[in-house]
């Protein structure tokens, strides 16, 4: 029986600080890191440490800060890359090396001029050797979605006898539809020796649109660890969001999923990352876009208005948002107005309200939204009219 906890992988400081505009200096990052530890979750992917001299030190000082979450430093199966991650990583608590190399038949030809027999030698040779170092190793087979499940098999089977702990299924293109990625993940877990002793993980993009997706039927389908970023950002069209994967787990329990995550945290860590990053949310991002609970059209406004449950599948509040917004436009009814009328303080007769209405479709016919300063002027009009 496999455990029902999936582990979150969070690694907005390595594929998503990849990203041209999101770097970050090693003060942003550890205050990035100080906060995914305190949403808790259960890897932070500090950064690629061989990758130049800044990005050493961001992990080596995340390692020291960090109290719970395990520390991970990204490699190529290159000797050269893991003894420097392992380097950056001995002050981590808990330290993970991932390290790895492209599967794929096109990675293999037009990356590596090599052949799968080599390209196994060296996944073998990458991941004991990082065994030399640290006891959790994870080993990444690079474009694993457009890689043969029968060799991809194959090298899992043999990372598992060198002593990876963890095997990383990437769909590093983002090109696998969700059925697909699921088989996979199944067929690697029917096809595998020794594959119950490790944690299967999915590294999904975007590029279809479909990165949430492929991880959430790799989770069904058995995979124990999902790697991801806040707001999704990250290489091309992005990595899965980590905010869209872990409102999906908690919103439906009967897949009997859970993650360790503080939800309340979300919506001002995804800002945290926004900001810092300078990378725009876009409005209707799901859970933690501007839209995300906010109801504009009169048929919606009236039915949240009456009933919460009517529009949302959740309570924004268990997101960190605090209320649900009711948007004011001309495809708003007397519900939306009168609600949001209240709340600056007009109670409206039914005849009050009315007029008011008739005022404000004129004024939304001019303009996209109708702001509270907006609903005083209605109201001027509204007595105006009344005192004659
Ligand atoms: O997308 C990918 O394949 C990766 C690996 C380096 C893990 O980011
Ligand atoms: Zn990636």
């Amino acid at each position: 029986m496999q455990d029902n906890k999936v582990q979150i992988f969070d690694t907005t400081l390595r594929d998503g600080e990849q990203v041209p505009g999101c770097k970050l200096d090693t003060s942003q990052k550890l205050i990035i890191a100080e906060r995914l530890d305190l949403l808790g979750v259960n890897v932070i992917e500090a950064g690629f440490p061989v990758s130049s001299p800044g990005d050493f030190i961001s992990v080596s000082e995340i390692s020291k800060i960090v109290k719970n979450a395990t520390v991970c430093g990204l490699t190529r199966a290159v000797k050269n890359d893991i003894k420097v991650a392992a380097e950056a990583l001995k002050y981590a608590k808990f330290p993970r090396i991932h390290t790895g190399i492209g599967t794929s038949d096109s990675h293999i030809k037009f990356k590596f001029n090599s052949t799968r027999d080599k390209v196994i030698e060296r996944a073998i040779g990458a991941v004991s050797y990082a065994k030399s170092f640290v006891e959790d190793v994870e080993f990444y087979a690079e474009d694993a979605g457009r890689t043969d499940n029968g060799f991809l098999a194959k090298v899992c089977e043999e990372v598992i006898k060198a002593g990876a702990t963890v095997l990383n299924i990437p769909d590093t293109t983002g090109y696998c539809l969700p059925e697909e990625y699921g088989a996979k993940i199944k067929y690697l877990r029917e096809n595998v020796k020794g594959i119950e002793n490790v944690i299967l993980s999915c590294h999904c993009h975007n590029d279809l649109g479909m990165a949430t997706a492929n991880s959430i039927s790799g989770v069904v389908n058995g995979a124990r660890q999902i790697e991801c970023t806040i707001n999704g950002i990250g290489e091309r069209a992005g990595n899965t969001a980590l905010e869209e994967v872990v409102m999906i787990l908690k919103q439906h329990p009967y897949l009997n999923l859970e993650t360790s995550i503080n939800t309340k945290l979300l919506y001002d860590t995804s800002i945290m990352v926004r900001e810092s990053m300078g990378m725009p949310v876009q409005p209707n991002k799901a859970i933690v876009g501007a839209n995300a609970f906010a109801h504009s059209s009169g048929i919606h406004q009236d039915g949240v208005i009456k009933n919460r449950a009517t529009y949302e599948i959740m309570d924004p509040e268990e997101v960190g948002v605090t209320e649900s917004a009711i948007v004011l436009t001309a495809r708003s009814g007397r519900a939306a107005l009168a609600y949001r009328a209240k709340k600056i303080g007009y109670e409206l007769t039914k005849v009050q309200l009315d007029a008011a209405y008739t005022s404000f479709l004129e004024f939304a016919d001019q303009q996209k939204e109708i702001i509270d300063e907006d609903i005083h002027k209605i109201m001027d009009t509204v007595n105006k009219i009344s005192k004659i």
